[in-house]
Order: C-alpha cells, then sequence, then structure tokens
C-alpha cells in the first residue's frame, strides 16, 4: 500500500510518537487526522502539573506540536476517546483505511501510581476504538511496548519469547495485543502490534532517561541514575521508529503480525550517562534501583528486517548527539 491519499488517523495522535509520525506521513501525501485529548502528557496535564510547573519549557515544546501541526494542515480535533460516542462519530466520519492507536498513559511510573486512569485511558479507549472498527476494512496498528516482555530472560528477545510483564503499564499493553488478537479472531480485524522501546527524540515531554540525561547536564546538575548503571535500554531514535511504522502501513507482510521495532542493539545506561557527562563535565549520583522496573536489553528486529526491510539509522551516540544539539539550541 503507498501512503499518498491514503486517509490515516492516529488516535492519541498528538503526542510525541503521533505528532511526528503525522508529520511525516503527511509529507509523504497521506490524509492525515489526528484525534487526541490534549490532556494526558499533553497541554491540559502540563499547564498544571508539578512537572509542568518545574519545567516551563515543555509548555513550549506542547506549543510547538500544535504549530508544526497547523503548519502541515493536519486536522487536530481534541476527542476524549473514552467517549464511546464522540470517537466512534469522528473515526466513522473519517472512514480511514489505517487507524493508529497511540493513545495511553505511557509511563510505567504514573500507570502503577494510578491504575484507574491508566485503564481507562490506555484500554477503554482501544476497545472504543476497536468496536467502531471492527466490521470496517481498517487496518489497526496498536503501539504495544517492550515491557510486555517483562525481565529479559536472555541478551535478546524476540517476538516469540514468551512475554510474562511486572506492573500495571506491562500488564495494559499485553491485555492490548490479545484484545486485537480476539477482534481478528471475531470479526476478522486487519492488524499489526509494534513494540518500540526507549525512545528519544525532539519535543519528548515524558522524561525518560535520556531526556533527564540531557536536562540535568544542561543545567549543570549531576546526572541521577536509579541503580547502578548497568542496565541496558535498546534506545531509538524517534526517526528510526517512524520510518519503521510506515513500513508497517506500506507492507502487506505486516497483517497480523508483531514487529519489535527498535534500534536492535542494547546500551548500558552508566555508558550513556558517562558520555552526557564527560560533554557537559558534571557527575553521575547513584541511587536506588526501582524494584518493578523490569531488566531489560536488545529487542531483536530480524524479523523487521526481513519481513519489511527495516533499517534504524541512528546508533544512541548519533541519536544522542542530534537531540542535545537540538535541546541545546532550544534552551539558549
Ligand atoms: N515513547 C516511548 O518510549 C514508548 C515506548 C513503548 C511504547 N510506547 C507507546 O506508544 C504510544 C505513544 O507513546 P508516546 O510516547 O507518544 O506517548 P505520549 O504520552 O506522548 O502520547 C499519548 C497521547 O495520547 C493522548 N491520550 C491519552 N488518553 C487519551 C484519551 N482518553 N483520549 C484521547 N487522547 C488520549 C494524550 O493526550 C497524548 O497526546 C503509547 O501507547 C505508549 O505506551 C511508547
Amino acid at each position: 500500500m503507498q501512503l499518498k491519499n491514503k486517509k490515516i488517523i492516529l488516535v492519541g495522535g498528538a503526542g510525541f510518537i503521533g505528532h511526528n509520525l503525522a508529520i511525516s506521513l503527511q509529507m509523504k501525501g497521506a490524509n492525515v487526522k489526528i484525534l487526541d485529548s490534549l490532556q494526558v502528557n499533553n497541554i491540559g496535564e502540563h499547564s498544571n502539573s508539578k512537572i509542568g510547573k518545574e519545567n516551563p519549557i515543555y509548555i513550549n515544546f506542547l506549543n510547538e506540536r500544535v504549530s508544526l501541526l497547523k503548519k502541515k494542515k493536519i486536522s487536530l480535533e481534541k476527542v476524549d476517546a473514552r467517549d464511546y460516542h464522540h470517537l466512534s462519530d469522528r473515526l466513522s466520519d473519517f472512514k480511514p483505511d489505517v487507524v493508529v492507536f497511540l493513545a495511553a498513559v505511557a509511563h510505567a511510573n504514573k500507570a502503577n501510581k494510578d491504575p484507574y486512569n491508566t485503564f481507562d485511558h490506555s484500554l477503554r479507549t482501544l476497545e472504543n476504538t476497536l468496536d467502531t472498527i471492527r466490521d470496517s476494512n481498517a487496518h489497526l496498528i496498536y503501539f504495544s511496548s517492550s515491557m510486555v516482555y517483562g525481565e529479559f530472560k536472555k541478551r535478546k528477545v524476540n517476538e516469540l519469547t514468551e512475554c510474562n510483564p511486572i506492573g500495571i503499564y506491562g500488564a495494559l499493553k499485553y491485555s492490548g495485543e490479545k484484545l486485537l488478537i480476539a477482534y481478528n479472531q471475531v470479526f476478522g480485524l486487519k492488524y499489526s502490534i509494534i513494540r518500540p522501546s526507549a525512545l528519544y527524540g525532539e519535543r519528548c515531554v515524558s522524561r525518560r532517561v535520556s531526556q533527564v540525561f540531557i536536562e540535568n547536564a544542561i543545567n549543570s546538575k549531576n546526572l541521577e541514575i536509579n541503580g547502578d548503571g548497568q542496565d541496558s535500554l535498546d534506545f531509538t531514535y524517534i526517526d528510526d521508529l517512524i520510518n519503521g511504522v510506515e513500513l508497517v502501513i506500506k507492507n502487506k507482510n505486516s497483517l497480523g503480525q508483531t514487529f519489535n521495532i527498535t534500534f536492535g542493539k542494547s546500551e548500558k545506561i552508566i555508558n550513556l550517562a558517562e558520555y552526557v557527562a564527560k560533554k557537559f563535565n558534571v557527575k553521575i549520583n547513584f541511587n536506588k534501583r526501582d524494584k518493578l522496573m523490569p531488566k531489560r536489553g536488545t529487542l531483536d528486529i530480524s524479523k523487521a528486517k526481513k519481513l519489511l526491510n527495516y533499517s534504524p539509522k541512528f546508533n544512541i551516540y548519533k541519536g544522542i548527539d542530534k537531540y542535545i544539539d537540538w535541546y541545546v539550541q532550544y534552551s539558549k
């Protein structure tokens, strides 16, 4: 399937991944629409939250997302996907060829602190979407996570590795995968599942480890590591993920499949910390490790390489340099 003139709707599409994906798809000629409440990890939340008040720059990032979308003439409609009728009206009006489902409380710590709302924003919203499109011919692309694997028992996990998620976030992501498969069994729904990991890049406000390292370093503060830094993550630059998602949309081989879409090689957190600390001449502090955070590592991307021709370009050092340059310019 070519992207040109394809009608693609992004539920939760004003987030970090969504707005970057929308812009890229639109530039390739797709007809893109975003539905988003702007309330979760977005303008609504950060206008009032402690994190938003402590980091006023986040509101600038979030407003810049909206301006970029406006500039590209991408329609962004404020819809709370928990509201079945509002969501299903908007989805049915647009008659999408592809639905990319991104809405969630996309943070493991937040999810463990607030399971009730996490369920509603992540799973209620998904069920509303599935039920609306179940009899259509639309291809649903679901954003799962590397957290479905739980603790990595081997150096590398592939899509056949058994999933044993730890905590609310991973359990809900895995439930979402199962729900998609059930809708396929019962209604013949076309779907693909994407499992990303440790994303980073411009205009993110999720405060994942790479972002917080950079922010501390720019402000001449020491870097903080939870644990001894020996944990590894498969850090993935946003452009590589977007490229992978577009291949999933375009390629029929993706139907009914699950893909790890990451850089495909993990790096120890301590190595990234030392790299950033050296650049900015700051020190590293070590704190207690979060027991609910599974030990992860590399996601095997052979399947995406083989079936989709996926070929990520940014190892963590190439990606982090680009991200740091942007952050430094932005913070001036
Ligand atoms: N960023 C990562 O490293 C990463 C890694 C693995 C998986 N994921 C998954 O990818 C997806 C997107 O992640 P992201 O980083 O862009 O997150 P994000 O928090 O930046 O974006 C999520 C968006 O969903 C919207 N949303 C939430 N609840 C909604 C509702 N009820 N109605 C309408 N909109 C709603 C929010 O307003 C927000 O704009 C999530 O499902 C996340 O779990 C992300």
